[in-house]
């Protein structure tokens, strides 16, 4: 059996990492149009990094939960009944990977990575970035930025999605509010080819509708019990 999962900020809600639209998330304190952006960041550097600084040592210091770790048992079960997890996760985080996940495709990049808009290069950053901060492969200071995709900016591997999701026996949308395309169109595109869907939330998402199965709860108790049925089926 193949599963396409989609993740989102609700499965590290446990780890103590926010999400971005509930009471209290992200952008109801900080304006992502001030901070998310190309724009802003050409405007603005230093309060750019300043901000995911501040994520970025926060992501240090979280450990993954319950879901991130079933997750990581799922793709070694599917594994070993000649299937396949494709984990494709909208997060920054790198808790998947903390978690034992060995296959991980990050559509909107990482935040323990630094892209030098000089030469391209991406390095593994778990530092504070300034704008003095030098590229460690070509020395230019001034042009090292988050591997984030912003938005107005592409999502990353999108080929690689949909291949996989062309290939997938089951979509299933864990800890996102589907509000933020391409990931919230995932579903539609799974229904379209006639791809079994199952949301996993801590409450309907916008378009919980579009989902076959439904299934609502913390995700760090959620996923453990889901992973089990999937595994003992
Ligand atoms: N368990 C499961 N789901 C949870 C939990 C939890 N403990 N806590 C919150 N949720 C759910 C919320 O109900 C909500 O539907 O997680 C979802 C979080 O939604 P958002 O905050 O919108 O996060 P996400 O869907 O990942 O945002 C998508 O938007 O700002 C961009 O790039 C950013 O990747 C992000 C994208």
């Amino acid at each position: 059996m193949n599963i396409f999962v989609l993740t989102g900020a609700g499965i590290s809600a446990a780890s103590g990492l926010g999400t971005f639209r509930d009471k209290d998330g992200l952008w109801t304190h900080f304006d992502p149009m001030k901070l998310a952006t190309p724009e802003a960041f050409a405007r603005d550097p230093n309060e750019v990094h300043a901000f995911y600084n501040m994520r970025r040592r926060n992501l240090i210091e979280a450990e993954p939960n319950a879901a991130h770790h079933a997750l990581a048992r799922l793709e070694a079960g599917l594994g070993a009944r000649g299937g396949r997890l494709f984990l494709c996760t909208q997060n920054i985080d790198d808790l998947h990977e903390r978690a034992g996940s060995q296959q991980v495709t990050h559509m909107h990049g990482e935040l323990l990575k630094a892209r030098c808009v000089q030469c391209n290069a991406v390095t593994l950053w778990h530092e504070d970035l300034s704008i003095e901060t030098p590229c460690l492969s070509c020395g230019c200071a001034g042009g090292l930025r988050p591997h984030v995709v912003w938005f107005g900016e592409l999502p990353l591997f999108m080929d690689a999605i949909y291949d996989a999701m062309l290939d997938a026996d089951l979509f299933v949308a864990i800890g996102t509010s589907g509000s933020v395309y391409p990931a919230a169109g995932f579903v539609s595109e799974a229904r379209g080819h006639g791809i079994r869907t199952c949301e996993i939330n801590l409450e309907p998402s916008d378009n919980a509708r579009r989902f076959d199965e439904r299934r609502y709860g913390p995700a760090s108790e959620a996923i453990p019990a889901w992973v089990k049925d999937v595994l003992t089926a």
